[in-house]
């Protein structure tokens, strides 16, 4: 198979952006090709909200997002809303709920939202062509960029990078994006996995053995964000939804702080118990709230023995403390082999917030993964993606 010689827009990468801003391209009148080196178009979508896709979130806006310039996403999400996603979805009667949160799912499948896309996409004006190889991306001249492949080279007047980021490399990721942007003197936020699971030290590790499996619900914290979702024991550290958020905040040697009984005061609660329960000791206490296992394992590593009427103040004090403020000091995460998203990349103070269009080069165009913009957990990722992809799209 061959491509066309030449065509108006090219776009690299047919992930959630790409074909986000396809279909609005399409919908101008514009001749568009969208090339993805992976076998099918939308495989991290197919993957994404354990199979039936968290596609965005009621409660999407600027503050769910991390970023070197936190107004950068503003534009963009305030012109292509939630809502106006969630339009494209019922007109296509795709069944959804919210889950919790404000996160929406459809009912059935994540499948449900690619037809959906691509159902958009089948215009005549569309060709999307997988299993190519992009070797060459040359400056651009008279005739538009020049895009050499291993179906041969194609030209286009505006190229749109949305390659995604460089997590979960079994669904294709590369740093292909990157190298694009540094080709054209765009400089890159420095990357790091998030939304990731974190990975603790041989301490904590004997501290939590035979955790695995169970969750609770906590209050996790890290430089100043503090999110009150689940956090689940793994046979590597600590995973769920609180750590995974956290962990997008966290760097290196960076401590978290996790309220282990965030529903009550743990103070009142406490004395409470020393009055009705004299008798009683620790694990016996924190069972009352927490998985029994976990509640032997926080009593075992505070350490107080003794009958609760007999704790002393500062006892009494330490436990409060490691109870609402238990500090942990990761020693890493599962890196991007299981983070969710990538935390950095194409510096958005080189890229216009209207229309997500290099300032370095005329005509290049970056959405999605790719810029450095990382949405929480929660639809926040995808949100991005349909937003930055459709304003791109009203442009290219
Ligand atoms: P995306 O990664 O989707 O697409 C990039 C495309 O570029 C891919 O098709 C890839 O093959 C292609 N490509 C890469 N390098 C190339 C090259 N050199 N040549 C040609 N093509 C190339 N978010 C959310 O909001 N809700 C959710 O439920 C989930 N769930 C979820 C689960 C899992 C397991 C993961 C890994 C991630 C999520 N996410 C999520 C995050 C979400 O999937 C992610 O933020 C978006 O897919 C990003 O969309 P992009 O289009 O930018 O990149």
């Amino acid at each position: 198979m061959s491509l066309p010689k030449s065509c108006d827009v090219v776009i690299i990468g047919a992930g959630a952006a790409g074909l986000m801003c396809a279909l609005t391209a399409g919908q101008r009148g514009r001749d568009v090709l969208v090339l993805d080196h992976g076998k099918r178009p939308g495989r991290k979508i197919l993957l994404s909200g354990g199979g039936r896709c968290n596609y965005t979130n009621m409660w999407a806006e600027a503050s769910n997002y991390l970023s070197q310039n936190k107004h950068y996403c503003k534009s963009a999400l305030s012109r292509f809303t939630q809502w106006d996603f969630q339009a494209m979805v019922d007109k296509h009667g795709i069944a959804w709920h919210e889950k919790t949160l404000g996160q929406l799912f459809c009912d059935n499948s994540s499948k449900d939202i690619l037809d959906m896309l691509l159902a958009e996409c089948n215009q005549p004006n569309i060709n999307i062509t997988s299993k190519v190889e992009i070797s060459e991306v040359a400056s651009r001249d008279e005739g538009g960029f020049t895009i050499t492949t291993s179906m041969g080279t194609v030209q286009a007047q505006s190229l749109v990078i949305a390659t995604g980021g460089l997590s979960f490399p079994t669904m294709g990721s590369t740093d292909f994006g990157y190298r694009i942007a540094k080709q054209f003197g765009h400089s890159i936020v420095a990357t790091r996995p998030a939304l990731v699971p974190f990975t603790l030290g041989k301490d904590d590790m004997a501290r939590f053995a035979n955790l695995s499996g169970i969750s609770t619900e906590v209050i996790a914290s890290c430089n100043g964000a503090s999110f009150r979702e689940a956090l689940l024991f793994t046979h590597k550290g600590l995973s769920g939804p609180s750590i995974l958020q956290v962990s997008s905040y966290w760097n290196h040697g960076d401590a978290i702080t996790i309220n282990w009984l965030p529903h009550i005061n743990v103070e009142e609660w406490l004395q409470e118990q020393r009055t009705a329960r004299p008798r009683a000791f620790l694990t016996s206490i924190l069972a009352e709230h927490l998985p029994k296992r976990l509640a032997t394992a926080l009593a075992d590593w505070i350490g107080e023995k003794g009958e609760a009427s007999q704790w002393r103040k500062e006892s009494v004090q330490n436990i409060i403390t490691m109870l609402s403020e238990c500090r942990l000091v990761p020693n890493g995460t599962e890196g991007y082999k299981k983070a969710e998203v990538t935390i950095g990349g194409v510096n958005t103070d080189e890229l216009s917030s209207k229309t997500m269009a290099s300032q370095k080069q005329d005509g290049l165009y970056f959405i999605g993964e790719v810029v450095d913009v990382t949405g929480w957990l929660g639809g926040f990722n995808f949100q991005w993606a349909w937003a930055s992809g459709h304003c791109a799209g009203l442009f290219v």
